[in-house]
């Protein structure tokens, strides 16, 4: 294991204020430095801003502002948003810092004079969105897909950084290295872009039509633009080339980003990186969009969701647990107001607030609010004690495969199966029967033990919570929520405990909320009921109604919830996700890359948590499950009729 853990966000481009995509990204960082710290690593964590090109200088001309001012007000607004959601990076790193600029310009010398980089004409479709140019197969109806804008045609004299002499080397790392590219679709993704030649990267814009950039050192006529500027604050955030921090962390470094950026995190670095002589980072995390009724959310799109306003109405801890549990890491999901209210409600209040008042409320009641002796009797209380020791490793390798959802999800699995206990051993009845019962010992033991070891667990996602139920069981916060704390038994007896007031509070829907939730309702209910009326033949119309569609399935994973359910990503041909009962037949691996049948036009629904936007056909019989497939030849997307 590395005793040390290097983690960055992007560096968010203050062309807009940050948004629900950038905290997610920043969280799950702050998760990682947190879980990592807590094992007992040194850690570091760099995030930071984006600062120059095109899209700062119109951003600040639409304020009537200049560059530099325009980027130290929006700059400020990120480094003042971390604090909101209790993220604690190292260290706030700007393109524009002056130390950034020597690095840059001190990489530019270097691989300008070993002959990587030439001066050329260069003629091309231009996203002003991506800051990049794009190839005609990235287009979408002749738009880019994420920005849905035209490229527009550009011509110019540039520098140009000739990354295709290094492709071969690229590959070959890829497909040494399974960790480097993470999750695996993501991997397979820049493979695929791999198959065709790599074109040189333009790493320069004329200053006559650019000035906010970092100049070129052996051109003063132009800058250096974007990937190339951006990407080297990896760097720059350790001190390189000879700070002590470069030493000690750079082998173990750990990138986070969605997958808008994946071809500059996948191709574009890590050449850069071996170009200069350097390994490549360790591994690259690619997570997947939020997205707001389908559509992704970005300052483009202008649907916005503000961090503030998640904190204000879910608060910190709560949107932090929500964040990383409503989204399977390196999927898609969509956000909903609703979604995260239940969520907080059913997990927070309900599974686990009410585990640790219940809990607390026994031991003053039958042990007077002292820790009981753990007896180590058979009966529900020892399959808890057992299943809650066997989580640990199970969790810390979800954790390390930043499978937080999947992580979280087992330790609720612990604390429901705390919360039955309850209600099999009947504590109360116990008590009535024989006051020092050493079944009560041992069952409020293991309670209040599986609580402990559950807050420590937790402590990366929702660090303040944590703390307080460390608190309440009268135990050293410090001292527990350090890898020290990741075993069983550490509950002392005798100890006195404390009742926490509203860990997590309800949160009600207002009453105008309830009324419209049961309107809702009633109107899903007479639905039905007309759907029973009618018979189960159907004309050719109704069957017409239905989109069959040939897909290819690109991605297929385990659901984080449910263990009949398979999550899966296919291609019919637009990407989607579709959620599938068929776990039990098949293993995600023997699925990827098949050609089935789906219904694509199924109203979108949400299968524990993951949103399912059609269904996949299976054909069964006495001995199972069969899937439709379909000859390799059928392009994705081909209609069954
Ligand atoms: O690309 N869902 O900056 P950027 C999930 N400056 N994550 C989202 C998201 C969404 N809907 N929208 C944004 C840049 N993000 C460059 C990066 S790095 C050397 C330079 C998050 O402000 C996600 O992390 O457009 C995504 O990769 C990043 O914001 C893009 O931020």
């Amino acid at each position: 294991m590395d005793e040390r853990f290097y983690i960055t966000t992007p560096i968010y481009y203050v062309n807009a204020e940050p948004h629900l995509g950038h905290a997610y990204t920043t969280v799950v960082a702050d998760v990682q430095r947190r879980f990592h710290r807590l094992i007992g690593k040194e850690t570091f964590f760099l995030t930071g801003t984006d600062e120059h090109g095109d899209k700062i200088v119109q951003a600040a001309k639409k304020m009537g502002v200049s560059p530099k001012e325009y980027t130290d007000i929006i700059s400020q607004k990120f480094r003042e948003t971390w604090p909101l959601l209790n993220i604690v990076p190292d260290r706030f790193i700007r393109t524009t810092d002056p130390e950034h600029k020597k690095t840059v310009q001190l990489i530019l010398q270097k691989v300008y004079d070993q002959g990587d980089i030439e001066f050329r004409e260069y003629e091309g479709l231009y996203c002003f969105g991506c800051e990049r140019f794009l190839i005609e197969r990235e287009l979408e109806d002749g738009k880019c897909p994420d920005h849905k804008v035209e490229p527009t045609p550009l011509k110019e004299k540039n520098y140009f950084f000739l990354m295709s002499k290094y492709q071969d080397w690229l590959i070959d790392h890829i497909k040494k290295n399974p960790e480097f590219i993470q999750p695996k679709r993501y991997k397979n993704e820049v493979l695929s872009f791999l198959k065709d030649p790599l074109e040189d990267l333009c790493i320069s814009r004329p200053k006559s039509r650019l000035s906010w950039g970092i100049p070129l050192p052996f051109d003063e006529g132009f800058v250096t633009y974007v990937w190339f500027d951006a990407l080297i604050n990896y760097l720059t955030g350790l001190d390189y080339p000879e700070g002590e921090r470069f030493k000690r962390f750079w082998g173990v470094t750990h990138h986070v980003i969605a997958k808008d950026i994946l071809k500059p995190h996948g191709i574009y670095w890590p050449i850069m990186l071996h170009a200069i002589g350097l390994s490549p980072y360790k591994s690259l995390h690619v997570h997947g969009y939020w997205r707001i009724k389908e559509e992704k959310m970005s300052k483009s799109l202008g649907n916005i969701i503000r961090p503030k306003w998640l904190v204000d109405n879910f608060g910190v801890d709560q949107t932090r647990y929500c964040l990383m549990r409503e989204m399977s890491f390196g999927l898609d999901a969509n956000f909903s107001y609703e979604s995260f209210v239940t969520r907080i409600n059913a997990d927070l209040a309900n599974d686990l607030g009410n585990l640790l008042s219940r809990s607390i409320t026994m031991v003053q009641k039958y042990r007077k609010g002292l820790v009981p002796e753990e007896r180590n009797l058979d009966g529900p209380q020892d399959e808890l004690r057992h299943e809650a020791k066997g989580l640990v490793a199970k969790w810390k390798e979800l954790m390390d495969s930043f499978s937080v959802h999947s992580a979280l999800s087992e330790v609720w699995k612990v604390l429901n199966l705390a919360n039955k206990v309850i209600d099999k051993t009947a504590p109360w009845a116990l008590f009535k029967e024989e006051k020092d019962s050493k079944v009560l010992d041992d069952v409020l033991y293991t309670l209040l033990e599986t609580l402990r070891l559950s807050a420590v667990m937790i402590s990366p996602v929702m660090p303040e919570a944590s703390k307080r139920i460390i608190e309440s069981l009268g135990m050293d916060q410090e001292k527990e929520l350090s890898k020290e704390g990741l075993f069983w038994g550490r509950l002392i007896s005798g100890t006195g405990t404390k009742k926490v007031k509203h860990l997590f509070p309800r949160i009600g829907p207002s009453k105008k909320e309830a009324k419209e939730e049961a309107q809702k309702k009633d109107k899903k209910v007479d639905k039905g009921k007309k759907m029973e009326e009618k018979t189960s033949v159907i004309t050719i119309d109704d069957f017409s109604k239905v989109d069959l569609r040939i897909a290819e399935i690109v991605d297929a994973q385990k659901h984080p919830n449910a263990d009949r359910l398979l999550v899966l990503r296919v291609r019919c041909p637009d990407e989607r996700t579709i959620v599938a009962g068929i776990a039990q037949a098949f293993s995600p691996d023997e699925l990827i890359g098949k050609k089935v049948v789906v219904v694509s036009n199924l109203k979108p629904v949400k299968l524990r948590g993951v949103e399912s936007k059609g269904m996949l056909l299976v054909a069964k019989d006495t001995s199972g499950l069969h899937l439709l497939e379909i000859s390799k030849d059928t392009e994705p997307g081909a209609k069954v009729s």
